[in-house]
């Protein structure tokens, strides 16, 4: 049996710290939680408007966790001068519009070959593994073969918006095998749940999967009885200690 690797994106701690300006949730104490956890590396993704991520945090993530930092970023001289300084042990290419919501279907690698070949050259020269974000068809794996890339990561958003259609599944088993017989590493993500994630993670050629928004919101749940009787134990407490009857 092979190893798959589950990257956490920290993308949404970060949104919701954004959300008061202030300093909490810090993405970096969610990124260690995480680590001891059981997840094996961190993803995080420095959208140029950086409405989640921003750079201190990727400065303080690099410095502080040992893990494989996975940076997701588009393509732009900016990110490439980022990535270059801070030398992640990866970096996921990503297309990047500034009025979508999350990222919106994969990279067009076919249709920017000659764009992309330099760009990954200059992050493998600085020993950077590249992987490109691309939806699962064919033409795509085959053009990240022709441009160099060592990794893709497949877009898992169609097959989980359809999830129990059998040929969006199909559809991400004959990329990844492709991916497999190009030698090229595989990986997935975007909208992994509880519920979607089994069919994907049994996929032999993946090797790791990058999921944020769902463990961030479930996580919620799951810390709520922890964090509410907490709350409620100290304020209690801190009635009885003034002496004053409840
Ligand atoms: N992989 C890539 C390249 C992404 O852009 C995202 C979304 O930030 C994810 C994985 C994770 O998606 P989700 O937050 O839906 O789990």
């Amino acid at each position: 049996m092979n190893i798959i690797r589950l990257g956490f994106n920290i993308d949404h701690v970060a949104t919701i710290r954004n959300a008061r300006g202030g300093l909490h949730p810090d993405p970096l104490r969610a990124a260690e939680i995480a680590l001891k956890a059981g997840a094996d590396g961190i993803t995080l993704h420095l959208r140029e408007d950086r409405r989640h991520i921003r750079d201190d945090d990727l400065a303080r993530v690099s410095a502080s966790i040992d893990a494989p930092i996975n940076l997701e970023m588009a393509v732009t001289n900016e990110m490439l001068g980022i990535a270059i300084a801070t030398r992640p042990h990866a970096v996921c290419l990503v297309p990047e519009k500034r009025q979508e919501v999350t990222t919106e279907g994969g990279l067009d690698a076919a249709g920017m070959i000659e764009t992309l070949a330099p760009f990954v050259a200059r992050l493998k020269d600085a020993e950077i593994r590249v992987s490109l974000f691309i939806d699962p068809d064919i033409a795509q794996v085959e053009a990240a073969a022709r441009i160099g890339a060592p990794v893709v990561e497949l877009h898992t958003g169609t097959y989980a918006e359809n999830y129990g259609h059998e040929a969006e599944l199909a559809r991400l088993a004959s990329a990844a095998s492709r991916a497999a017989a190009l030698g090229i590493e595989c990986h997935a993500g975007h909208g992994l749940t509880f519920g979607n994630v089994a069919p994907v993670a049994a996929l032999p050629p993946i090797a790791e999967l990058n999921i944020g928004h769902f463990l961030v919101g479930e996580a919620v749940f799951l810390g709520l009885p922890v964090v509410i009787a907490e709350m409620k134990a100290r304020i209690v407490a801190a009635r009885h200690e003034t002496g004053v009857s409840q």
